[in-house]
């Protein structure tokens, strides 16, 4: 995930935005780089870790009070050097690093072209260097104001101007800046982690506001330039909770910011109006996948079950024959696929070694091949013929959370981009965007009843064995939950489609042997409940997740957890996150380390 360190002060800049570049690493990017005003601009970016950059730096150069510094996440253009911040136009007098993505950045960039600007980079983020060229008269804060005025989607930025080389400005739409107020100095950064060694007096950014700071003042306006009065607030977090976001723990973190990375996930590529959707990425494929007859899922652990729910959502709207296999089975099986056939690898982290085999073995096999990546620029997004990346962020809990919904998302965005290809209507496409784009509220809604589900835990933390079931997408969503079960908190658990425990596994239930059931009012509902009464007429204890409102199952369950009411094929996305709470709090209770289970590693590498 990208992030900002910017420094005006009293002293040296250049030590201060390294120190504040490495507090940013843990969060994941793939270049960096750094501008420093000291007599005109220097500016220095590598490929790679801090350490790199560091390495290429001559510091007698970089001696100024004043710079921007970046790490780079990429989203627009490979992760090389040329694409790394900070940018600059043609005369580089302005230079930018920025967070956050720019959705109109083409048409911006082809008018400036028009007007005889030449761009050096494919990133979004270039256009507001050149912009701000093309405005500036005699006043930086006056040529910010007219590109901010142009630019659609989200930011956080930083900017540093030649010809007034005592002030600096930040702005933010969308992405976060903080503002760290010291002695003579002002350090700002995209997260406290970055400026807490320096100060813990801060004034956080809202969105519309725009900061101009020179060395010993700064003054807050909106893009309207009336100024805005902010309080300074102090930071009690350790440098630890900081990273945190003050969250205990990145599971925990990254579970609250579904809502947000499911927006990113979707940003600027539904078209509601035309039921129709946009992934820049498969764009030069679209001709051959209009032919593709078959679609194979390829993937590993939570990927995997994410790619479940792809399977019947592209079967039922898309009308396309499609499988979803273990990668790790995939390779030395044969399997029958050809030229027809697109073989998707889901991969949060884009290296997991079964996900990348299975990939390599289909493309030999002549079958189209397109990632659901969230890692830019990692081994199965390059090797894949085509591919969409999540926008997520890192995800630094070994437990996948974020990454799971956020693939279930994308697939939902394939369903759509392939149905609309074949049969799929207008109306149907709407349907199913609209409801994708109202989902972040309604996971807000999920993750504030944490407490209800810490308590449901509480009742259940001392199970040695637990049964996960449900029907159609929610089958998927059972096996989900029981991993994250498993690999949290050690305890057995066991998913199965409702409708199989009673071909042998019914005979485990007692009074001491509990079942969560995923059974939301869908078109499996009925037959869910029966399947609950069979547990219950044997004694066995439930937990239920269901629709918010439903009454009937209040009264048969022992515990009961609502949803808001979505289109069944995206109930998974909110099914999964009471799970995730659950398994977490079941974890905790069973003094287990969340962020890092015993035994497991973020990135498989090995078969
Ligand atoms: O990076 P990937 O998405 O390819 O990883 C796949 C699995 O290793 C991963 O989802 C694993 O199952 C997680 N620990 C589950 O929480």
């Amino acid at each position: 995930m990208c992030g900002i360190v910017a420094y005006i002060g009293k002293n040296k800049a250049l030590p201060i935005l390294l120190d504040g570049l490495k507090r940013l690493e843990y969060r994941g990017y793939d270049s960096a780089g750094i501008a420093v005003l000291n007599s005109g601009v220097h500016s220095i970016k590598s490929v790679g870790k801090i350490k790199a950059l560091e390495e290429k730096l001559d510091s007698k150069k970089f001696s100024g009070k004043i710079g921007i510094a970046h790490t780079r996440w990429a989203t627009h253009g490979e992760p090389t050097e040329i694409n790394a911040h900070p940018h600059s136009g043609d005369q580089g007098k302005f230079w930018v690093v920025h967070n956050g993505i720019i959705e109109n950045y083409r048409t911006l960039k082809d008018k400036l072209i028009q007007k005889g600007h030449n761009f050096k980079s494919q990133t979004d983020t270039e256009v507001i260097a050149h912009l701000l060229e093309d405005f500036y008269k005699d006043n930086i804060t006056d040529a910010l104001i007219s590109t901010l005025k142009l630019l659609k989607g989200t930011y956080g930025l930083a900017v540093i101007c030649k010809d007034e080389p005592d002030k600096l400005l930040v702005a933010r739409n969308g992405s976060p800046l903080v503002i760290g107020v010291g002695q003579d100095e002002t350090i700002i950064a995209s997260d406290v982690s970055a400026l807490i060694r320096h100060t813990r007096q801060v004034i956080y950014l809202d969105d519309g506001e725009i900061a101009e700071i020179d060395q010993n003042n700064f003054r807050i306006i909106n893009i309207q330039e009336k100024e805005i009065k902010k309080t300074v607030e102090e930071i009690e977090w350790s440098l630890e909770q900081a990273e945190k976001s003050g969250y205990p723990h990145f599971m925990l973190k990254e579970i609250n910011e579904q809502p947000e990375s499911i927006i990113n996930s979707i940003r600027g590529r539904t078209i509601i109006k035309d039921g129709k959707v946009k992934l820049g990425g498969l764009e030069t494929i679209m001709n051959i996948t209009r032919f593709i007859e078959k679609i194979s899922i390829v993937a590993c652990g939570t990927a995997k079950h994410a790619g479940m729910v792809g399977q019947l959502m592209l079967e039922e709207y898309a009308n396309l024959e499609t499988s979803v296999e273990f990668a790790s089975e995939f390779r030395y099986r044969k399997p029958i696929i050809d030229q027809k056939t697109a073989v998707i690898a889901v991969s949060q982290s884009g290296e997991t070694a079964d996900t990348l085999a299975a990939m390599r073995e289909a493309k030999t096999k002549g079958a189209l091949t397109l990632g659901i990546v969230n890692a830019v620029g990692s081994t199965i997004a390059r090797e894949t013929d085509a591919g969409v990346y999540n926008h997520i962020g890192p995800e630094i809990a070994v437990a996948s959370t974020k990454a799971f919904t956020s693939q279930v998302a994308i697939l939902a965005l394939f369903t759509v981009l392939f149905g609309r290809q074949r049969q799929m209507s207008m109306v149907m496409g709407r349907r199913i965007l609209g409801e994708l784009n109202a989902l972040p509220d309604k996971i807000k809604f999920v993750v504030k009843q944490n407490n209800k589900i810490k308590k449901i835990a509480k009742k259940y933390y001392k199970s040695n064995n637990i049964l996960y079931m449900g029907r159609k997408y929610n089958y998927p969503t059972a096996i989900e939950g029981a991993l994250k079960l498993k690999e949290l908190s050690y305890i057995h658990a066991e998913g199965l489609p409702s409708g199989e425990m009673k071909h042998g596994s019914i005979a485990m239930i007692d009074k001491d042997f509990p079942s969560v059931f995923i059974a939301p009012e869908d078109s499996v509902y009925e037959k869910n409940l029966s399947n609950i009464e069979e547990i219950k007429a044997r004694s066995g204890p439930v937990i239920a997740v269901t629709t918010e409102g439903n009454k009937e199952l209040k009264k048969l369950v022992d515990e009961i957890f609502y949803i808001p009411k979505t289109l069944e094929m995206l109930t998974p996305i909110l099914a999964t996150i009471p799970l995730q709470l659950f398994a977490y709090h079941m974890a905790l209770l069973n003094n287990k380390d969340v962020d890092k289970p015993r035994n497991l590693a973020k990135s498989v590498t090995v078969e």
